[in-house]
């Protein structure tokens, strides 16, 4: 593993079934990170599967193109959003797409990326630095009710309104720059008494979920997996929490549905159609039991697959 980049990926012998590399296959990564599971399916894919990646990320896309060196010519990784992925990977193309959501453990371990409440550093939480928007500038301008919608919605938190009205009204005083200063603010306002989770931990997702505006970026990359796989592409997606995981499902149960309706779903008013997607897992799959020991950041990984009808 790239010290300068560490990150295990999850879930990698699962994704690799989904996907099922051959060579000569061509392949997409949309959230290359370190680049694990690109290098799992390009070494799966040898001699000559071809990987189409991206990240958001421009520190990872470096690590990644260091990572995968040993496959040069095999390759291509660039900066951007997994949601624009059909602006330069060829119309079904793919045989296989991967989508590994959320941040990497290095993005989160960065103090200075600002993605931790359990390490100091600037509100950030930026994936993409090109971007103007960070987290600064939402707990420092947003209303009390977006704050509280942001913590709600994103966040799944159920203190959201006490905390957004903290927030404000603590702002008048200071304006917030760190992550310290508003874990710390959440903490007082709901002390830990014991709690496993950090109180600030719904907070902070809510928070990086609105800065990246991920649950955007992910319904349009489900529909950019469509464009860019073959007819029987698969697609594999790995969700770390509910709100993202949520989406995911709701996708794959609306394109594999043999009809469409207008408003209400009654069986005499459906009109029918050929599904977009076959489901190949009913139930999301879970890491072993192994995996999840050894790895934490696995414990919450749900992995859903499709494969384009
Ligand atoms: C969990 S990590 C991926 C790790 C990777 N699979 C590996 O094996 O190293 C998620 C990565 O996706 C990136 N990311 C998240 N949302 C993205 C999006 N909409 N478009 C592109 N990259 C995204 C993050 O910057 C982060 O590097």
């Amino acid at each position: 593993m790239d010290k300068q980049f560490a990150h295990k990926p999850v879930m990698t012998a699962e994704v690799l079934e989904a996907l099922k590399p051959q060579s000569g296959g061509r392949y997409a990564d949309g959230t290359v990170g370190g680049g694990g599971h690109a290098a799992a399916i390009l070494a799966a894919s040898s001699p000559n599967g071809w990987l189409s990646g991206c990240d958001r990320d421009g520190v990872a896309v470096e690590a990644a193109r260091r990572r995968l060196a040993e496959f040069a010519g095999r390759f291509e990784i660039r900066q951007g959003n997994f949601a624009d992925l059909a602006e330069w990977v060829p119309a079904e193309s793919c045989d296989g797409l991967i989508l590994d959501l959320g941040v990497s453990s290095h993005e989160l371990n960065d103090p200075e990326r600002g993605f931790s409440f359990q390490r100091d550093g600037p509100l950030d939480m930026r994936m993409d630095r090109r971007q103007a928007l960070r987290a600064a500038s939402l707990v420092n301008e947003a209303s009390a009710e977006e704050l509280a919608g942001i913590f709600w919605h994103f966040g799944g938190e159920r203190e959201s309104r006490k905390f957004a009205r903290a927030i404000v009204h603590a702002r008048e005083q200071k304006q917030f720059e760190t992550t310290r200063q508003l874990a710390e603010l959440i903490e007082r306002i709901s002390p830990r008494h014991g709690r496993k989770t950090h109180p600030a931990t719904k907070v902070f997702q809510g928070l990086r979920i609105a800065v990246n505006d991920e649950l955007g970026s992910l319904k349009q990359g489900l529909e950019a997996a469509l464009r860019i796989l073959k007819r029987g592409g698969r697609l594999a997606v790995l969700s770390f929490h509910s709100v993202e995981d949520r989406i995911v499902k709701e996708f794959g149960r609306e394109r594999a549905r043999d009809y469409t309706f207008d408003d209400v779903d009654v069986p005499e008013l459906r009109k029918p159609r050929v599904p977009e997607v076959k489901l190949i897992t009913r139930k999301a799959l879970k890491p072993s039991e192994a995996e999840m020991a050894e790895n934490i950041r696995s414990r919450s990984a749900q992995l859903r697959v499709f494969e384009k009808s």
